[in-house]
């Protein structure tokens, strides 16, 4: 895995580029990563002042700890070498990754990683520092998604959108990220979420869940956001300050399994090197090399997450 990949991404903000109030109400915001988007929620003609915000607004710094990305045009439209040279000329020093939307197919990814190389290059730039973020969002992108997790060392994470998922399959329904009416049992998601996460797995990637759209039912929000929680992904696009405390919330350990956790992982040790055995005793439950996996990834999360 690499570096990049293993940062704090329960909560990533999203703030259009064009809008300089919200990019510098984003400061305030205690959202692990932040995201200023050039793609979907900003208009064509609006385009070519958003680079020049995202540029500056990156560049002046004040982000603190978070990750900072901006989200270039999809490889579809006239305006992503542009984004790309503009953000990566103007901020390359600050900016931590680009999110390519709409990918469909490795090359995407590569395109996107030859540009950067040539940018670093010519700028003086750390070689390889910047990464990518890969959005898997319609059906190609989806049936590729491994390849698309394998395409470059500069992908830290494959992030699912559902707005153009659902849209790309023909999917009866308005309101994204909540069952399709007329599903009545299942998931409609499980498909493709786990594909993603799988992919992402197998290639030491991050898992990030898209949006959700109606930005004032946070109780509907921690339910979507749970369910990808539940899964393995480690965070999800918020668009609203009662989201960003709802997911960093969510995407955290609750104390409980963290303790819980944690004393698996000292017991385990305590008898594997004292006591020279593979299975241990722990509170009625039988713990083996695989119950000591499965701990590290909750007590993993939660050391991360400061518990
Ligand atoms: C996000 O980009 C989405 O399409 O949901
Ligand atoms: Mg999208």
């Amino acid at each position: 895995m690499s570096a990049g990949a293993s940062r704090s991404r329960r909560s990533v903000l999203a703030v259009p580029a064009s809008n300089s109030r919200f990019i510098e109400k984003a400061r305030g915001l205690d959202s692990d990563a932040v995201f200023l988007d050039l793609e979907d929620a900003v208009a064509p003609a609006e385009k070519a002042a958003a680079r020049t915000n995202a540029a500056a607004a990156i560049d002046a710094g004040g982000w603190g700890r978070r990750v900072r990305t901006v989200r270039v045009n999809a490889l579809d439209t006239p305006w992503t070498y542009r984004d790309v040279i503009a953000v990566v000329e103007g901020a390359g020093a600050e900016l931590d990754c680009l999110v390519l939307p709409k990918v469909t197919t490795p090359d995407h990814v590569r395109w996107l990683d030859t540009l950067l190389t040539q940018i670093e290059a010519a700028n003086g730039l750390q070689p390889g520092r910047i990464g990518i973020e890969a959005q898997i969002e319609d059906a190609r992108g989806a049936l590729r998604a491994d390849e698309i997790g394998a395409s470059s060392p500069r992908l830290e994470s494959l992030v699912y959108g559902p707005a153009d998922f659902m849209a790309s399959v023909n999917m009866r329904t308005l309101v994204v990220g909540e069952q399709p009416p007329g599903y009545d049992t299942g998931d409609a998601y499980h498909y493709v979420l786990m594909r993603i996460l799988l992919a992402a797995r197998a290639n030491g990637l991050q898992a990030i869940d898209g949006p959700y759209l109606q930005i004032r039912d946070v109780e509907a929000f921690r339910r979507s956001a749970g369910r990808t929680a539940a899964l393995g992904f480690d965070g999800k696009w918020v668009l609203h300050p009662l989201q960003v405390e709802a997911a960093n919330e969510v995407y955290t350990p609750s104390r409980s399994d963290y303790d819980h956790a944690e004393r698996i992982l000292e017991a385990y040790e305590h008898a594997t090197d004292v006591q020279r055995r593979g299975a241990v005793m722990l509170d009625g439950e039988m713990l083996d090399e695989a119950s000591r996996k499965m701990a590290l990834v909750v007590a993993g999360k939660g050391r991360a997450a400061g518990l």
